[in-house]
């Protein structure tokens, strides 16, 4: 095999610099500044030329300049002479708009599939894809899109931190597309699971219902989703679990995106244990699953 370079942005740091250790890669941060006019200034610290190069891109809060930063990055890899890239893109954003909920609207992760495409990566690697209308991120992006899971990484987080946690407890999804997680979490953990049915009003109020009744020997509930963003999701999820009477409750997720006072919310919900992967940097990002990434990228290269 060629010689491995893993690159990122400052955001994908922790997670690039475990996933280059497993690969026993080079690793560097790319140069990056802006302009005083906002412009980007990108620059690759080290020799790429003839090697297999893996963007580690955390894409967070600034995410158009993490968009283009990574355009301006692949783009600048095969003008240097790098053999084959492999980008990971461990939060995609734009996902959730996978459909035109009102006429007229953007289709935006069609587009930046287009733009990803466009600029070229021999593949792109992302983690718990929130692709809910579409299903398979192959239909946007093509074949050269291998959606990873972070549910695996969780589940052994659970094992190692609350062994005791046994056959009283539950997996609880928020929602329909959440079955995914929810069941594989439980299979995991050897775990019965229910997944709730949930509707959304507003960015920040959702409102959720059983939509079968909840096993009787349950007294604790793991909730699993892929994004916590406002924390409303999660926050009306507790509050039903605790009126059935379940009030030993964890949480996890993948992506902590964590927007608004996402944070704040779930902090303040009295949980016995909250945690998310670390595709994205958060004070709660102490689930690591760069093994998942470094698997995959080991058979791609
Ligand atoms: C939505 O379908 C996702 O799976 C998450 O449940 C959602 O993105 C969480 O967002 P929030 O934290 O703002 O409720």
């Amino acid at each position: 095999m060629s010689s491995l370079v893993v690159l990122s942005n400052e955001k994908g740091f922790n997670l690039a610099r475990r996933t280059a250790y497993l690969l026993n890669a080079e690793f560097a941060v790319v140069e990056q500044k802006t302009f005083p006019d906002g412009e980007l200034y990108l620059r690759i610290p080290l020799d790429v030329r003839g090697k297999i190069v893996v963007p580690v891109w955390s894409i967070k809060e600034e995410i158009n300049n993490d968009l283009v930063s990574l355009m301006l990055v692949l783009d600048t890899l095969w003008d240097l002479g790098a053999k084959k890239v492999i980008s990971v893109v461990p939060y995609m954003p734009y996902a959730r708009q996978d459909s035109r909920f009102k006429d007229g609207e953007a289709l935006s992760i069609v587009t930046i599939a287009k733009l990803l495409r466009a600029v070229h990566s021999d593949y792109v690697v992302t983690v718990d894809m929130h692709l809910h209308r579409i299903g398979d991120p192959r239909f946007v992006f093509g074949e050269k899109i291998i959606n990873v899971s972070g549910v695996d990484a969780i589940a052994d987080y659970i094992k190692n931190r609350h062994p005791q946690l046994g056959g009283k407890a539950i997996v609880v999804g928020p929602d329909e597309e959440s079955e995914q997680w929810a069941s594989r979490l439980g299979m995991l953990l050897g775990l019965k699971w229910v997944v709730l049915e949930k509707e959304r009003y507003s960015a920040e109020e959702v409102e959720v219902k059983l939509r079968e009744s909840m096993p009787r020997e349950a007294e604790k509930a793991i909730i699993i989703d892929d994004i916590i963003s406002t924390g409303g999701t999660i926050e009306s999820t507790v509050n039903l679990i605790r009126k059935l009477g379940l009030n030993e409750i964890y949480v996890y997720c993948t992506h902590p995106v964590l927007s608004a006072s996402g944070l704040y919310k779930i902090a303040s919900l009295g949980l016995a244990d909250y945690a998310c992967t670390n595709t994205l940097p958060s004070p709660i990002s102490t689930i690591d699953v760069s093994g998942v990434l470094a698997s995959s990228i080991k058979n791609l290269a």
